[in-house]
């Protein structure tokens, strides 16, 4: 996009001429008109006056040989200046992810490794009995999904990267029993109040992808979850008009400034990292929005710093 105060770069040398060859003969004619009102000069210093006027006509060659190169040099070196930059927050933000990326798989690694040595008749705590085997396997068959998780939403990632949209299978369904079914899995986990409140108004059935839904609801729930305390309470809520179908999900966590919460749906974003006892790649949020957008709904985010975040995403209830 070219500025106003740029457009004058753009100019051929001979307009730019005939524009200052106008200017210089509307300004003699102005003084060949104020003449004789003005008191009269030397003749050497007339002269002299109208060579400066006369020289003015070289100032659209200096403009166009010299000044306008200069300023495409600037503009140059700016844009390198800002390509340095972007090239380098991609490469800090591609370190940041490596490096988180590799502490959130090692925790699931050392967990699967550490129970399969366990279960052996010849580990360190020697023989085991079926009750302590049943939780070892328990272990590491949930460390094996928090596995499976990473290299789903790695994948996702890659794949709306790529430009391509999230492939939905989409089916007329009960939103109310995913609902049900993805908070009581979710409350068997957290140490927090899961409380569920679908409106009567709620339709039956509509189209939607119930895993692609679910996966939003787990995102969701599981970022109230990770960051507000055990015990606080965590809503999800359920309205619908004729058109969409409106689902809040709210709690009473740390909550976000309005710069976090406006770079949440950033890929790679994690806004506190202070705590680092609470993992996440920071890839949720930007996945939860792409599938929500391809199922043609929107999703917005309120929070306040201390105090809570609620995400509330609406779906629509009639396809066309
Ligand atoms: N309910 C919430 N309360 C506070 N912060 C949140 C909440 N949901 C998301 N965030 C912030 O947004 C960031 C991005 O979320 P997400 O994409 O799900 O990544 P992750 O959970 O893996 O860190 C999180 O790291 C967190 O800082
Ligand atoms: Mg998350």
């Amino acid at each position: 996009m070219t500025h106003k105060k740029d457009a004058i770069f753009h100019l051929k040398p001979h307009v730019l001429f005939v524009m200052t060859l106008a200017a210089v003969f509307s300004v003699e004619l102005l003084v060949m008109f104020l003449l004789p009102f003005l008191p009269r000069f030397s003749p050497v210093i007339e002269a002299f006056l109208d060579a400066c006027l006369l020289s003015l006509l070289v100032v659209p060659f200096l403009f166009y040989f010299f000044l306008k190169p200069l300023s495409r040099n600037i503009e140059l070196r700016k844009q390198k200046e800002i390509e340095r930059n972007n090239l380098q927050e991609i490469d800090t933000i591609k370190n940041e992810f490596i490096s988180t990326a590799a502490h959130e798989l090692r925790t699931p690694v050392a967990t699967i490794m550490g129970y399969t040595e366990l279960l052996s008749d010849h580990g360190p705590i020697g023989p085991i009995s079926d009750v302590q085997r049943g939780e070892f396997l328990d272990e590491i068959y949930a460390s094996s999904e928090r596995l499976n998780k990473i290299v789903d939403d790695v994948l996702d990632v890659s794949r709306i990267e790529s430009g391509q949209k999230i492939a939905l299978n989409k089916q007329s369904l009960s939103i109310k029993q995913l609902l049900e079914k993805v908070v009581k899995r979710l409350s068997l986990k957290a140490s927090h109040h899961l409380v569920l409140e679908v409106s009567p108004g709620i339709p039956e059935r509509f189209d939607f992808d119930d895993d692609r839904i679910d996966q939003v609801l787990g995102n969701l729930i599981g970022n109230a979850i990770k960051y507000s305390p055990e015990q606080s309470t965590i809503t999800v809520v359920a309205v619908a008009d004729a058109d969409r179908c409106k689902i809040t999900v709210a709690d009473q966590g740390i909550g976000m400034s309005a710069e976090q919460q406006a770079r949440v749906f950033e890929k790679f974003y994690r806004a506190d990292t202070s705590d680092t006892s609470v993992g996440g790649l920071g890839l949720g949020m930007s996945i939860v929005k792409q599938i929500v957008e391809d199922h043609d709904g929107t999703i917005v985010v309120e929070s306040v710093l201390g105090e809570g975040t609620r995400v509330c995403f609406s779906l629509p209830v009639q396809q066309d």
